[in-house]
């Protein structure tokens, strides 16, 4: 019975569908805002295999490595262009005491780690570790510091540590091993107060965060951009009482949201679902749109200039752990129906950017909604990787405005999303990109794209599709899910551009 009204929904889903949108786009509009590079972020944290094996192996490892540090993901990792990287938690960061992680690696405390499968922490990654990966990756490190279960003298020495060029702490820094000190821009003061770490009031934590704040100082140049806990998904009374009282002291608010394919949180299979199962988890994922126009609207009452940026500081899909792993270790398989979930977020958070400065996905490497896995020494690209990569062309690109009448799609659980997703922007060197997704399962979509005045000549692009909407890929087999350059047909005419979506595909298109 369940099967059959699985079907008929799909198959509405299907009849709803419609084959064509023309979509305007505004090449010409004045002042729009810069798209931050950070909206491409991502989170690390200790948990499972992210940070061990995932990312560090040690130097004694069979693994190929440069100085413990795995580098075929090395290389992933800086074709990825990755902008921020959040560390060390999530969860871990509010009962992580970063003294634990400096001095000699024999001599670093092994510790369980109580939010993630009791596991032993060696703690032979730690600060220097961590720095000295975004220093290689060329990527601005997010620190998260522990507000839950730390005290305020040890989240000011750890910036102090960080940052400062004299000092009791810069001299320990040097001792172990680094002289000159880091650029840390971002921190955050506690991960999910209201939760795991440390289970506050929004009206409790307003005054913890002002109390750390204070004491994370700025030494020697280095400027913090401190970031207060924000919200869970449609907490909005968090946001407003954050705001409200602490507002004026933060630079960023952070807010996360996690895309599951049932919204009573029913995770369900990575790999194994059905249209309808998919068709939920895509609604699922678009309806961030509201949450993030919601919390602007109430910072907007707190902060008309928008001063406060909101960062999405923890996102992606949530499914069931593999079969035969910890289940406290969150691994999960990424399949074509995730990346068709980072391109309608990406291209959501794009339209939002005046306020919404960075979004880190989670996490980057053997977790949820990763960009890569490993299984010892063998490592697979993933499809949300390929449209993290695809899309990059945005960063730091000028947002470009398109209006479109999009069909909807409603899927199973009495939800309606878009039947297109698209954003535009114009990079430094005055080239337009245009990132589509088409994500119904069945229908291919006709595109008409209108220019106000350009007359493009040339457009190329690259296309991501798969054998089947639950395609992955896996260790040791040729990849099912690669992208490749766009071969439909694309015709132009004037200032028209006029090609064809293929049904659950993700296209970015070069316009000159
Ligand atoms: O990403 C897994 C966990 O989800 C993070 O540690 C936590 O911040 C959130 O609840």
């Amino acid at each position: 019975m369940k099967k059959t009204l699985t079907i008929i929904a799909a198959l509405a889903v299907a009849l709803a569908a419609q084959a064509q949108i023309k979509i305007s786009v505004h090449e010409k509009a004045e002042d729009q805002p810069r798209i931050p590079a950070e909206i491409y972020g991502q989170f690390s944290e200790h948990l499972g295999r992210c940070i061990y094996e995932g990312i560090w192996v040690g130097k004694d490892s069979k693994i190929p490595n440069k100085d413990g540090y795995r580098t075929d993901v090395l290389k992933a990792l800086k074709d990825l262009q990755v902008p921020v990287l959040r560390w060390p938690g999530g969860c871990f960061a509010d009962e992580y005491h970063w003294m634990d992680g400096v001095g000699p690696q024999e001599n670093r405390p092994k510790l369980v780690n109580n939010n993630w499968g009791g596991t032993v922490e060696d703690n032979s990654f730690g600060t220097h570790e961590f720095l000295n990966l975004c220093e290689m990756l060329g990527t601005e490190p997010y620190i998260s510091g522990n507000v839950g279960s730390g005290t305020v003298e040890e989240l000011a020495k750890w910036v102090e540590y960080m940052t400062a060029e004299e000092g009791t702490m810069a001299e320990l820094r040097a001792k172990n091993g680094r002289k000159k000190p880091w650029k840390v821009k971002y921190l955050g003061i506690g991960n999910e107060s209201w939760g795991c770490g440390g289970d506050m009031t929004p009206e409790y934590y307003s005054d913890v965060y002002k109390r750390y704040a204070l004491y994370a100082r700025n030494y020697d140049g280095n400027r913090l951009f401190k970031v207060a806990c924000g919200a869970s998904e449609d907490d909005y009374d968090w946001t407003k009482t954050v705001m409200k009282s602490a507002g004026k002291k933060m630079d960023g608010l952070s807010l996360h949201y996690y895309t599951t394919p049932g919204w009573d949180c029913d995770k369900g299979s990575a790999t194994s679902f059905t249209p309808g199962q998919y068709y939920n988890t895509l609604a699922r994922a678009a309806a961030v749109e509201e949450i993030i126009k919601n919390h602007i609207a109430i910072m907007d009452a707190y902060d008309p200039d928008r001063r406060v940026a909101l960062l999405l500081d923890e996102w992606g899909t949530w499914y069931e752990v593999e079969p035969g792993f910890e289940p406290g270790h969150l691994y999960q398989q990424n399949t074509m129906r995730d990346a068709m979930v980072a391109a309608v977020s990406l291209n959501i958070f794009q339209k939002y950017t005046s306020r919404l400065k960075m979004a880190n996905i989670a996490q980057v490497i053997n977790v949820l909604q990763s960009m890569i896995l490993t299984d010892g020494p063998r490592m697979v690209l993933t499809p949300t990787y390929h449209v993290f990569r695809m899309f990059n062309v945005h960063q730091d690109a000028t947002y470009v405005p398109v209006s479109y009448r999009p069909g909807m799609i409603h899927s199973p659980d009495g939800n309606v999303f878009d039947n297109v997703s698209v954003s535009a922007s114009r990079d430094r060197k005055g080239v337009l990109h245009v990132s589509l997704a088409n994500p119904s399962l069945e229908e291919p979509m006709d595109v008409e794209l209108k220019f106000e005045e350009l007359k493009p000549g040339k457009v190329s692009g690259e296309i991501l599709q798969a054998p089947s909407i639950d395609s992955y890929n896996d260790f040791g087999k040729d990849p099912a899910v690669t992208p490749a350059a766009f071969r439909g047909k694309v015709e132009t005419s004037g200032k028209t551009v006029r090609l064809t979506l293929p049904a659950a595909s993700v296209v970015v298109l070069e316009v000159r």
